[in-house]
């Protein structure tokens, strides 16, 4: 990425949106940056910035919501007015729900949708007039292959990314200024956004991946950004493993393995003995009583939630290696 001395930045002012701004006044003399979000700014994050400014950066934080059209327009129309220009945007605002999409409701799907749909569109079209060099969406990994209770935030990264391609678009036929680039990131180690511990070492298990380091972050920003790509894929971890599940369209093996002779199973004794399994595990997460487990009962019935979800999966893959991730949404033990 080019290093100018004066940048307006216009972002969401999160984890990642903090940890950008310190590594642009790091590496940029007296940079202008412009952090939003819609609450207001919290004493620690009015701590952290003060910090910034005292390495020579001006930077602001405005309150805005860029779900709505009349706030993303003024916030433009306010950067231009009152520092001349807006030299890139870096689209970091997002919301997560997690819950699996049966539990959902429009309220809640609506809050993942929007700062990543409605808010990026109007953010587009708020600045569609400007010399951009840039406009950078912090999608997600979960836009390319989906992830148990994350359906929403999927769809929303999803469209992220194709809308990458769209302005990329409108830019060659001369509509829109400046690359477009959807960076889909994995679970970044000291983002804003964590996921439950049980899901980051499933992640591992299956994928070979581990929480991406700042740094290495960082880095792989400038070189997403090197590449000329519309869209990257950024994810960090075993690379050789992680290689193999992207190109082989990560299909989940079969359940059960089916070089068992099934014929020579005594099948009623097999139900048995998967249902007594099946009450261990269960109870082990859901810390009940494994004898009052009636294996007839909707797992519902016993308040499982999507955290429980994850542990279980990664119980069972522990005994029979990867599973389809839908399996537990569909079993009716
Ligand atoms: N951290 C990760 O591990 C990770 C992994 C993959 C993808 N990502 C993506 O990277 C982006 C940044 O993640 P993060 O970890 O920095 O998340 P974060 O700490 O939760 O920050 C998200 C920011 O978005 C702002 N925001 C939400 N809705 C907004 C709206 N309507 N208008 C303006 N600002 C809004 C929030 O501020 P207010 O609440 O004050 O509005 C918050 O500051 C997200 O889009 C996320 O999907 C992150």
């Amino acid at each position: 990425m080019e290093r100018q001395r004066d940048l307006s930045y216009y972002r969401g002012d999160g984890g990642l949106g903090l940890l950008f701004a310190n590594d642009i006044v790091r590496q940029v003399k007296d940079p202008v940056l412009i952090l939003t979000g819609r609450s207001v700014l919290s004493a620690q994050t009015e701590v952290r910035l003060r910090e910034l400014r005292s390495r020579g950066a001006r930077i602001e934080y405005l309150q805005a919501d860029v779900t709505r059209k009349e706030q993303a327009e003024h916030l433009v129309l306010y950067i231009v007015e009152e520092f001349g220009n807006l030299n890139g945007i870096i689209h970091s605002a997002g919301v997560i729900r997690d819950s699996f999409i049966l539990k959902k409701n429009r309220q809640e799907i609506q809050q993942v949708l929007d700062p990543k749909v409605s808010g990026l569109v109007n953010l587009d079209l708020a600045s569609r007039e400007m010399p951009l060099e840039f406009f950078v969406f912090f999608s997600s990994i979960a836009g390319s292959f989906g992830n148990p209770g994350q359906a929403d935030y999927a769809a929303a990264n999803a469209f992220m990314d194709a809308y990458a391609v769209h302005r990329n678009d409108l830019a060659a036929s001369g509509l829109r200024q400046g690359r477009t680039l959807s960076i889909g990131w994995p679970l970044w180690k000291d983002g804003g956004m964590g996921i439950d511990p049980h899901a980051e070492g499933r992640m591992m298990h299956s994928w070979g991946m581990k929480p991406l380091e700042t740094e290495t972050g960082i880095q792989a920003m400038y070189q997403a950004l090197a590449s000329g790509h519309g869209q990257v894929l950024i994810m960090s971890g075993e690379a050789t493993k992680i290689r193999e599940k992207v190109l082989s369209g990560s299909a989940p093996k079969q359940a059960i393995s089916e070089t068992a002779d099934r014929s020579q199973v005594d099948q009623e004794r097999l139900r048995d003995r998967t249902g007594q399994q099946f009450k261990a595990l269960f109870g082990e997460i859901t810390q009940l009583d494994a004898t009052k487990i009636n294996i007839n009962e909707p797992l519902e019935h016993y308040g499982i939630d999507s955290i429980m979800i994850n542990q279980l999966n990664m119980k069972m893959e522990g005994l029979f290696g990867e599973l389809s991730k839908r399996y537990f949404t569909s079993i009716r033990p």
